[in-house]
């Protein structure tokens, strides 16, 4: 019929959401949408170029300008020189992450990645994940899910993450960085983080990672079988 399954998967940081994006895609054969991956990479070019935290046009214009390459692991971010470089490691500090979360407050900015995200959406279908998958990108998916876990756990999580990637952290700032970009998340006026009306919720604080790709294949195979736009029958 032409159309393209999404699976969404929303929720707040470090709940997981890229590591079963990154499962549940594999598992399909889909390709895969990290969407905090653009608003980091926005916060880091504008870094760079020393745009400030609140200058919401300039950002905007740091947004629509992004020029990005994914190659295996690395994520090479190009200057305005042309140059390129690895900046993979660089995009998962929390100093990127919080700047993420300040320019993502603004309709601008987002507004500006759109068009990028939607393009990532092809046969034979798409995982994304982020805050408003389910709710602003691509509202008309078949499953949305929302992830949580504990703040102490999701703070434990990331830190575990960072100090295996060789990037020092320390768990107690760690955490009120999250909690203070979760709640910025959650009480912005745009695309705001919240639960779409039809996701279902999933709290992974018991889950292995493996418990959870067979859970979220379980409710997609019965998505399937109901019949639908993406039933076999
Ligand atoms: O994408 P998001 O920030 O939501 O989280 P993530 O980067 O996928 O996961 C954060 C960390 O939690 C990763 O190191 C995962 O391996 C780990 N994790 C876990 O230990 N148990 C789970 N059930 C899910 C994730
Ligand atoms: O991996 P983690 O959960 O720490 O964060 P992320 O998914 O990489 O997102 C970084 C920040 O980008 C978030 O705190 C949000 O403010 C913003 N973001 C957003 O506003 N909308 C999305 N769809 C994805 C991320």
């Amino acid at each position: 019929t032409g159309e393209i399954p999404v699976i969404t998967i929303d929720g707040p940081t470090a709940s997981g959401k890229g590591t079963l994006a990154a499962q549940v895609a594999a598992r399909l054969g889909w390709h895969q949408l990290d969407s905090g991956l653009l608003y980091r990479a926005t916060a880091l070019a504008a870094l760079r170029q020393g745009v400030a935290a609140d200058d919401e046009a300039a950002l905007a214009r740091v947004a629509a300008g992004l020029k990005l390459r994914f190659d295996g692991e690395r994520v090479l971010l190009a200057g305005a020189d042309g140059q390129a470089d690895d900046v993979a490691a660089e995009l998962r500090q929390e100093h990127v992450g919080s700047m993420a979360s300040r320019i993502a407050a603004f309709g601008a900015v987002r507004a500006a990645l759109e068009a990028l995200q939607l393009g990532f959406r092809a046969l034979p279908g798409l995982v994304a994940d982020g805050r408003d998958m389910g709710t602003v990108i691509f509202p008309q998916a078949p499953l949305k899910l929302f992830l949580t876990a504990s703040a102490a756990m999701r703070a434990e999580r990331r830190h575990k993450q960072l100090i295996s990637k060789g990037i020092s952290a320390n768990l107690a700032d760690l955490r009120a960085d999250l909690e203070a970009r979760d709640e910025r998340d959650r009480n912005r006026a745009v695309a705001p983080l919240k639960p779409a009306q039809d996701a279902l919720l999933l709290d992974n604080s018991g889950l292995s990672i493996e418990d959870s790709v067979q859970q979220v294949l379980a409710w997609w195979a019965e998505r399937t079988q109901k019949g639908g736009p993406f039933g076999q029958a």
